[in-house]
């Protein structure tokens, strides 16, 4: 039972495994347990950057770019040309560091369509008045469910995966996929989906859409958290791994089943440190509020509405 823009997702798949496959390293920001990747073709090294960080320490309100310049000096080493700074959503537990790549490195900063309902929520939540376009006119694309995209000859397509948050999308790359917050490593399982907009039966959808690719597709994800009985990090998987072992959604699991235990797991979990100041910074496209006129740039804190 395939949907359009999967069979698509997975004839280009097929297609692109007579190709290389795409090349992709990891940085992991151990702070926020966030893993950034460079994903690129090496034939042409075209590249795209995925879900970067930008520093932040929450109690002295101080950024620093320490995790974006190792990647840009990466990217320089070997290089690459960014044609891409890819979201895969509006993160919550960290800022993300696309702007400040993009005035290194050149590249379109690209989310999800579906970001506008993300602003519109968050909008209201921090009471941005009318300069806080609700559009997505603060990324250069915006991508909508199934698009193709290519990184140099490497076919990719966008999937939107809600669920996390609405917005959520999917980038398949060539044999792998970067899911963003949907799965983690299956002895870990899958993101939360109690965030505003979020939606744990939705979720489970978007999962099993992306458990419809191709068994060998490799997995990328977005966070890991180590798990009982695993003292290291790890942000790669496959497709069949996850439909054969992950503790929250492997094969036979069903829709309730999942959503029962998703809410359950929810209401236990605390909110990320960052949260506040992280949405207020991504629904901008990752860009730090104007200074004002003493030249000082300040975030919101909204009072007991969380
Ligand atoms: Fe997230």
């Amino acid at each position: 039972m395939m949907d359009a823009a999967l069979e698509r997702a997975g004839e280009q798949i097929l297609a692109a495994a007579k190709r290389p496959s795409v090349q992709v390293e990891t940085f992991f920001d151990e702070p926020t347990f966030t893993a950034s990747h460079v994903v690129y073709d090496p034939a042409t090294r075209h590249a795209a950057i995925v879900d970067s960080v930008l520093n932040f320490d929450a109690a002295s309100g101080r950024t620093s770019t320490k995790g974006a310049d190792e990647i840009i000096a990466y990217v320089n080493r070997e290089s690459l040309m960014i044609d891409w700074l890819l979201e895969t959503h509006a993160h919550a537990d960290h800022l993300s560091a696309a702007p400040y790549l993009q005035t290194k490195l050149g590249g379109k900063l690209a989310i999800g369509r579906e970001i506008t309902t993300v602003q519109n929520v968050f909008g209201k939540v921090f009471n941005f008045g009318t300069e806080f376009a609700r559009d997505g006119s603060q990324f250069d694309h915006l991508f909508d469910d199934g698009e193709s995209f290519a990184i140099g000859e490497i076919p990719a397509i966008t999937l939107h995966v809600p669920g996390h948050t609405p917005a959520d999308v999917a980038y398949v790359i060539g044999d792998a996929a970067f899911v963003g917050d949907t799965l983690f490593m299956p002895d870990y399982g899958t993101a939360r989906a109690d965030f505003p907009g979020g939606d744990a039966r939705a979720l489970y959808r978007s999962i099993r859409r992306l458990m419809a690719l191709p068994d060998e597709t490799r997995l990328f994800l977005c966070h890991d958290y180590k798990a009982p009985n695993r003292d290291t990090y790890a942000w790669e998987t496959t497709v069949g791994a996850e439909r054969k072992g992950n503790v929250h959604v492997h094969d036979g699991i069903g829709e309730d089943e999942f959503v029962e235990m998703r809410t359950h797991r929810d209401a236990t979990l605390d909110l990320p440190h960052l949260i506040l100041p992280s949405v207020q910074v991504n629904v901008r496209g990752g860009r730090l509020p104007p200074p004002e006129d003493n030249g000082a740039r300040y975030l919101k804190l909204p009072l007991d509405v969380f």
